[in-house]
């Protein structure tokens, strides 16, 4: 069994209850086991004990994420604290060299800071996979498979249905965005607002998105709106050649041929529902037991946070910004 430690025993890791969360998803697969959790507060761990107590009688408490680190051997440590903590709890974990980091989005609040965390993890060989959970809904991953193999031909663009604070919560859409349309996004342009919240010395607010277009170097065109689509929210409709789906994470997906008929999709095995974060973690196992990069790792999540920093900076700026963004230094208070 691989074994998981969890940073920051929050709503996330555990509190929501039931299978949305990190420990709902480690509970439902026999490839991970949760050896140990750590966090500040006694009432995290209390509460914890009350919620899945019975469930991982043999898991491990701290309050101290270094003491964690130095009694236990960890194969995934998982960061769940909230984003202004994340650098700094980033350093630690890569200095404590676990096999892998399962990241809560949002991955930082700069992108000076991702650069450093990439930088350290990449020396020390630590693949990051960033939790845009969405992502591995069952039937999400499924229909990406199909659309990949030419289910409504060659895609042609894709809009995704979300708006929100940029970082803290649309990047989940941004992420499903990419996974359809693909990881090259090369520029932005974006419109929103900015909240007028108070936020810590250093920081600036994190904008909330009404609606961006995403140039990618395939010649792609993805386009992200605060309106909600056919589906609802987190949702995207993607356009092909040979037809047209709509998949969402909360509703099951659809799909037409290119006459307007709908296409059969129980018939294209769709799976049974599962704990997105089961199938992460067990991409991650499987990366470890020499399988392919997880999802939603290194070169992709900085694909999907550039794409949101730069459509900060398109907000605050009315400019078309082109990624790599230039301004890295930008720290942006995303408290989620
Ligand atoms: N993937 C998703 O769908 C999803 C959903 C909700 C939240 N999130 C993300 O998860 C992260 C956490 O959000 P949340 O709502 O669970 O927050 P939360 O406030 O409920 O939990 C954070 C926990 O971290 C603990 N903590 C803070 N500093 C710590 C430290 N140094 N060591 C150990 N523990 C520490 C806090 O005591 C708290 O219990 C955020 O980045 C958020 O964006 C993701």
């Amino acid at each position: 069994m691989t074994r998981v430690g969890i940073i920051g025993l929050g709503h996330i890791a555990s509190s929501y209850g039931g299978a949305y969360t990190h420990v709902g998803g480690i509970l439902e697969s026999d490839k991970v086991e949760l050896t140990a959790v750590a966090d500040i507060t006694q009432e995290a761990h209390d509460t914890f004990m009350e919620q899945w107590g019975d469930k991982f009688p043999d898991t491990k408490h701290y309050s101290d994420y270094a003491d964690m680190f130095a009694a236990e051997e960890l194969d995934i440590v998982a960061v769940c604290t909230r984003g202004p903590h994340h650098y700094t709890a980033m350093m630690d974990v890569i200095k404590a060299a676990p096999k892998a980091i399962f990241l809560e989005k949002p991955a930082t609040c700069s992108l000076e800071e991702m650069d450093a965390v990439v930088d350290a993890a990449k020396a020390a060989d630590i693949p990051i996979t960033v939790s845009y959970s969405r992502h591995w809904g069952p039937h999400v991953l499924r229909m990406a498979e199909l659309i990949k193999d030419g289910l409504i031909g060659e895609v042609t663009g894709v809009v995704g249905h979300c708006g929100n604070s940029l970082l803290s919560f649309t990047s989940h859409q941004t992420d499903m965005i990419c996974q359809f349309a693909g990881y090259d996004p090369v520029a932005v342009y974006a419109r929103g607002t900015v909240p007028e919240t108070d936020v810590p010395d250093g920081y600036a607010p994190e904008p909330a998105l009404q609606s961006m277009v995403i140039e990618f170097a395939s010649g792609l065109v993805g386009t992200q709106v605060a309106t909600e689509g056919e589906l609802g929210t987190i949702a995207v409709d993607i356009q092909g050649t040979e037809g047209r789906a709509c998949v969402a994470f909360y509703k099951p997906p659809v799909a037409w041929n290119k006459k307007g008929e709908p296409i059969d999709l129980n018939k294209l095995g769709l799976p049974e529902n599962a704990s997105p974060f089961k199938l992460a973690y067990e991409q991650i196992v499987a990366h470890l037991e020499s399988g392919p990069l997880p999802h939603c790792t290194n070169e992709n999540f900085i694909a999907v946070h550039e794409t949101g920093f730069a459509a900060i900076e398109s907000i605050l700026t009315g400019q078309r910004v082109e990624i790599p963004n230039v301004n890295r230094g930008r720290k942006v208070f995303a408290n989620g």
